[in-house]
């Protein structure tokens, strides 16, 4: 598989995120190496009939839109009428690699930042609407062209269309617009309200899109956490209880202790690393199970690694670490954490960093047991099979 290259002198990664990344909109012009369509109208309708794939059918009536959600028999596509029409497929890097590759050449984010990559295929005249999201996106234009305009700042005040789950904005004014051809990039940051509207048939576009938590779910998910694993002993004592002149009062010095239950729970910054490296790492779709149907044992696995063998990383799967004390990191894939010390560090960031892994055919114990784990959990699986 050829790898889609970025070049340098056509996107300016340092220049990119010193101006642009989550503050303003770039265009960007056929910026690729050599710019190859990475899948085909008929696959992603091919995905697209898969109970497990997320996707969604938006069509164009005379007056609104409407969105209907898969999967789709592959007969429906022919029959659609003539009003225009797009496919949403979600997370097609997690069902093929020549789309998860598209991701590679924006890891210049963290891995920890990105989310996946949703692909849209239109008819002349399909979009799904102007809209904001709440995250950074990389549109790719894959196939055929699109009219992308792009408006201003948007909020949760901006009024939108009622009673429509495409989540459309009630008034768009565009201030800027362009036609994108195959291998041209349009970067749109946060909140900025943008519309893509396919100029012919067979338009395709790639949305590399990230993540970044809301505080809300942060803290609820923390809170969640700490929870399910607070001692049901550990609770509140009167130190020196005064008579109240008002029974109804709770007293500033009981709301200071209470508060400082929950603080001082929450200031636990290594236990929030564990959680939110675990949390953050947990695949949104967990239905791609690479688990072998028997455990491997670290016996077999050394057999295998030795005859030379190599690993491949589950392109649905999610990989990140922390550093601790000591030079060891806490590696996290999909939902589980491993501590790593020795040499186990550098094959852990070596997992991070590359969907293909380069290990010794020699592992060590310890590194046999990682991968082990690995395998056996579905995250990492032989090149081969
Ligand atoms: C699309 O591909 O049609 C929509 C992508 C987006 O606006 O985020
Ligand atoms: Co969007």
């Amino acid at each position: 598989m050829d790898r889609p290259v970025l070049l340098p002198d056509k996107f300016d990664v340092a220049e990119f995120l010193r101006d642009y990344w989550q503050k303003k909109p770039l265009l960007i012009r056929n910026p690729w190496a050599a710019w190859t369509n990475p899948i085909e109208p008929d696959e992603l309708a091919g995905l697209a009939t898969d109970d497990d794939v997320e996707t969604r059918l938006i069509e164009l009536s005379r007056v609104s839109l409407t969105a209907e959600h898969g999967p789709f028999p592959a007969a429906r596509f022919g029959k659609l009428k003539k009003q225009p029409w797009t496919l949403l497929v979600q997370a097609v890097d997690n069902h093929v690699p020549e789309v998860a590759a598209l991701i590679d050449p924006f890891r210049f984010v963290p891995n920890w930042r990105i989310d996946d990559v949703m692909v849209s295929y239109a008819t002349d005249g399909g979009g799904v609407g102007a809209h904001f999201d709440q995250y950074d996106v990389f549109l790719i234009q894959g196939l055929g062209r699109r009219r992308w305009q792009i408006g201003g700042m948007c909020d949760a005040a901006t009024p939108m269309v009622p009673d429509s789950d495409l989540r459309l904005l009630a008034a768009f004014e565009p201030v800027e617009e362009w036609i994108l051809e195959p291998g041209d990039i349009l970067y749109v940051p946060p909140r900025i309200a943008h519309n893509g509207v396919a100029v012919g048939d067979d338009c395709m576009t790639y949305s590399v899109g990230f993540r970044a938590p809301s505080r809300g779910e942060l803290v609820s998910g923390w809170a969640e956490d700490l929870a399910s694993s607070a001692n049901d002993d550990d609770r509140f004592r009167d130190t020196a209880l005064d008579p109240e002149a008002n029974p109804g009062e709770i007293s500033a010095g009981a709301i200071d202790a209470l508060h400082a239950m929950v603080v001082e729970a929450v200031q636990d910054r290594e236990a929030f690393a564990r959680w939110f490296g675990r949390y953050n790492s947990t695949r949104k779709y967990p239905e791609i199970d690479w688990s072998p149907e028997k455990p491997i044992t670290a016996a077999k696995l050394r057999k295998r690694l030795a005859k030379g063998a190599g690993l491949y990383r589950n392109p649905a799967s999610r990989f990140s670490y922390v550093r601790q004390d000591a030079g060891s990191v806490l590696l996290f894939a999909d939902g589980e954490a491993f501590a790593c010390a020795g040499e186990v560090v550098a094959v852990a960031e070596q997992l991070c960093a590359s969907d293909r892994p380069a290990l010794s055919d020699e592992p060590s114990p310890a590194v046999t047991e990682l991968i082990a784990a690995l395998i056996n959990q579905g995250s990492v699986a032989f090149d081969e099979d």
